[in-house]
Parts: structure tokens; C-alpha cells; sequence
């Protein structure tokens, strides 16, 4: 075979693009719940916007963006979405419009990462933004609708971790404390860790180099340094999580791999199905200073992305319940002129219907019918045309019968609706 697929790349086919319909679907109804509409964005961006938002230290911009240089343009295709609503927030003047905005999205986003499982280099996220709130209520509510939204996609072994990373202040005085306990001992951290010293020491503290673990036992905590308005912040997260029973833990190493973040950070792993390492299903935090470092207003912003490849390894294999079908297999031309009116007659009443046009033999046509688990099967040649019938195969309760065209429809529809697909799916 000569063309594969991009490394890093994946095609979806039919029954997993199925698996995202399903999780994309109850993530729409959950967070447009709570007040978030969509937004939809292009793919390509200037690459500048994620210099300027996602940032310099970030591994994200230092290694993993995909360039597109065209003429004097310097684009990138997204590799989040943050960077995007926050531009077209600022662009929109979406502060003098409404006090309170919420968005949500859903779609690719691109990484150079080294491949592997539940980590690739086109993934899609499913994220939400809010922005004009700084206070901690709204953090609170989106962790605990992102816990409830984990249970009703039927994850299992979820672990909600929150942290605080301070406003500025502290950040800074955080900084120079890092800098002071890891310099006597910057012999003995990774090189990475030695590059993150000078210019983002917080990233030390998720490292996952054994060298740099060791390393970090004894280092000062974020959390004792907060000044007194980030403390207030932190405490009113947690009373209101403890309020709305939202089980969660401290995680003070939780610093995530962005730059932007200030105050509260979270993330949401699950120990469930395939995922394996890389179990971090969502991640997200507070970016009140992004707004305003790409010259719009300073208005305060929370938000997080779920990826939705690491959601469905978590998940397992989950079959997702099939439409139920009517399949018809017409003998002869006449018979398939009928064929065809009859599909689209009860395709205009909402039945998922397969009409087999092929001219095949019927044994062919019903081995086709089970195959694709139809629920019924209309059977009509030369003879039923004549006499204006059809033989009507109900494949669940092994019954055939000769109905008349004038009451096909209705017997069809009626079997169909008795196969009830689980509650709270809809057709895919
Ligand atoms: P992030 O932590 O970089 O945050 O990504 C969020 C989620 O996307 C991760 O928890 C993971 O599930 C998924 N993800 C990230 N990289 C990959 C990959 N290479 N392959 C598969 N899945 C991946 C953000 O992107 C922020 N924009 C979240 C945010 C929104 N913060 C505030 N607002």
C-alpha cells in the first residue's frame, strides 16, 4: 500500500466515529446546561497568537507546533484551542456585549508530539471558556460539571486534582524560592529540568524524570506562599466543592504544561479501560492574565479541553447500540421502482432504511439484511407488486407475513419503535 496515513495521525472509521458522536453529543447537552454555546474557529492561526497566549516555555510553542509558511505568513495549525476564543473575544468585544461569556468547541487540534497510546499528533478536544468571572464559584461549578459529566459518559475511576498556582505575586516570589532550592542541587537534574531553571522552575515539579522527583522531595510548596487574596480565592473553591459533593484532592504538583495559568488548575484522570499511561482525560485552570497580555480588556478567564481519544480508551470498547434498520430487498426492475419509494416514504417518517438495489439473488440480498442486524426486512417481487403486498420479515420475533402496501408503513414503523435504543442515545 502506498499512502499512509500521517504519523501521529489517525482516520476514525464509521463505528468509532460512532464512540465520538456519543461522547460529543452528551458533552453538548451537559455543558449547554450550564449556559455554554459554541464556537467555531479555523484551524490555522497565526503562529504569534500562541507565542503570545500558550507560550514561550511551553513545550507546546518550544517543540510541538505544526508551521505553515506561506509568502510573508507565519501560520501554525492550532495546537489548542484557548488561544482562538481568547482572540476572538478580544476581536468580538465580547466584555462591552455581555457580562458573563461562555463558550464551548469541539475539534481537532494538532501537536508534534512522539506518538504513542493516547497521545498523538492530530487529537480532538472538547473544551469550555468562561470569561468575565473571577470569582471562585465559577471554578468550583466547572469542576464539579466536568466530574458530572465523567459519570454520565460511564468513566469509572475518575480522580479530580486541583491545585493553586497564586495570582502574579506570589508566582513570582514562588519563582525566585524554586530557583534558590533547586540551584545547589542543578548537578542532579535532568537537562530539561536545567533549561526549565532558568526560565520556568514550575515546570520542575511535574517533571517525570526520575533524577528530577527526587529532586523536587522537600521543595517549597506554592499553596504556603499564596498572598492573601489567592487564599481567599482557594478556600471559596474549596467550600463550594465540598458544598456541591464533588470529590476531589489536592495535588500540589499539579502545575500543568502551559504558561498561562494563575490561581486554580485542575485535571481529571481515570484508571479505566485501555488508557494506560497518558491518563489525563482533562485538564484545565484559570488564565486571568491572558486577555489582556494580547491587548484586550483585563477580564479574568477559566476554562479547560478534554481529549476525547484518551476519553474513549478510558471508556473501553463500548458498542454503541445501532439505529434500528428496515431493510428492503426488492426482486425485478418493477419491484425495485416500489423499492425506492417506499425507503424514501419511510425515511420522511424518520425509520433508518437500507434499500438493496444491487439486482442480487434475495439469499444474497438477506445475507446483506443480517449482516447489517436489520430489524425488519421488506421482501417484494413481480407477484407481491401485483397483488400490491409485501412479505414482511420481523427478524426479532422470527415471524414473516404478507401486509398490504397501504399498512407497510405503520407495521414498520411500529416494529421499529419497539426496539428501543438504551436510554439517553439517540440514532448516531
Ligand atoms: P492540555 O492539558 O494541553 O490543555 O490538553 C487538554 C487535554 O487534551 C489533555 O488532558 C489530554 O486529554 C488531551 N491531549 C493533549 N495533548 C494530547 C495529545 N497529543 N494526544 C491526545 N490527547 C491530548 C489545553 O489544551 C488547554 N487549552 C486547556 C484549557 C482550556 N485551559 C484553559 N482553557
Amino acid at each position: 500500500m502506498k499512502y499512509r496515513a500521517v504519523k501521529g495521525m489517525n482516520d476514525i472509521l464509521p463505528e468509532e466515529a460512532r464512540r465520538f458522536q456519543r461522547v460529543e453529543r452528551i458533552f453538548r447537552e451537559v455543558v449547554e446546561s450550564y449556559g455554554y454555546r459554541e464556537l467555531r474557529t479555523p484551524l490555522v492561526e497565526e503562529a504569534e497568537l500562541f507565542h503570545k497566549s500558550t507560550g514561550e516555555t511551553s513545550e507546546i510553542v518550544q517543540k510541538q507546533m505544526f508551521m505553515l509558511a506561506r509568502e510573508r505568513e507565519q501560520l501554525a495549525l492550532r495546537p489548542e484551542g484557548t488561544p482562538s476564543a481568547a482572540r476572538v473575544y478580544i476581536g468580538e468585544t465580547m466584555h462591552a456585549r455581555e457580562p458573563l461569556t461562555k463558550w464551548f468547541y469541539i475539534g481537532p487540534m494538532f501537536r508534534a508530539e512522539q506518538p504513542q497510546r493516547g497521545r498523538y499528533r492530530q487529537f480532538h478536544q472538547a473544551g469550555c471558556e468562561l470569561y468575565g468571572d473571577s470569582g471562585p464559584l465559577s471554578d468550583a461549578e466547572m469542576i464539579d460539571m466536568l466530574y458530572r459529566l465523567a459519570t454520565r459518559l460511564g468513566l469509572s475511576g475518575v480522580k479530580v486534582s486541583v491545585n493553586s498556582l497564586g495570582g502574579p505575586d506570589a508566582r513570582l516570589l514562588y519563582h525566585q524560592r524554586l530557583v534558590e532550592f533547586f540551584t545547589p542541587q542543578l548537578e542532579s537534574l535532568s537537562p530539561h529540568a536545567q533549561a526549565r531553571l532558568g526560565d520556568n522552575p514550575l515546570r520542575i515539579l511535574d517533571s517525570k524524570d526520575p533524577r528530577d522527583i527526587e529532586a523536587c522531595v522537600g521543595a517549597p510548596l506554592l499553596l504556603e506562599i499564596l498572598t492573601d487574596d489567592d487564599r481567599k480565592h482557594w478556600e471559596g473553591l474549596l467550600a463550594a466543592l465540598t458544598v456541591l459533593g464533588t470529590p476531589f484532592t489536592i495535588d500540589t504538583s499539579l502545575v500543568r504544561g502551559l504558561d498561562y495559568y494563575t490561581r486554580t488548575c485542575f485535571e481529571l484522570t481515570a484508571d479505566s479501560g485501555e488508557i494506560g499511561t497518558q491518563n489525563a482525560i482533562l485538564g484545565g485552570g484559570r488564565y486571568d492574565g491572558m486577555l489582556k497580555s494580547l491587548g484586550g480588556q483585563d477580564q479574568p478567564a477559566i476554562g479547560f479541553a478534554m481529549g476525547l481519544e484518551r476519553l474513549l480508551l478510558a471508556l473501553g470498547e463500548q458498542k454503541i447500540a445501532e439505529a434500528p434498520l428496515c431493510f428492503i430487498a426488492p426482486l425485478g426492475a418493477p419491484a425495485q421502482m416500489r423499492a425506492l419509494e417506499l425507503g424514501r416514504d419511510l425515511r420522511a417518517r424518520g425509520a433508518y432504511v437500507e434499500v438493496d438495489g444491487r439486482g442480487n439473488s434475495l439469499k444474497s440480498m438477506l445475507r446483506r439484511a443480517g449482516t447489517m442486524q436489520a430489524r425488519v426486512a421488506l421482501v417484494l417481487g413481480d407477484d407481491e407488486l401485483a397483488r400490491g403486498v409485501v412479505q414482511f420479515k420481523d427478524f426479532q420475533a422470527h415471524q414473516q407475513s404478507e401486509v398490504g402496501f397501504d399498512e407497510v408503513s405503520e407495521r414498520v414503523l411500529d416494529c421499529l419503535a419497539q426496539d428501543e435504543l438504551p436510554e439517553g442515545e439517540a440514532k448516531a
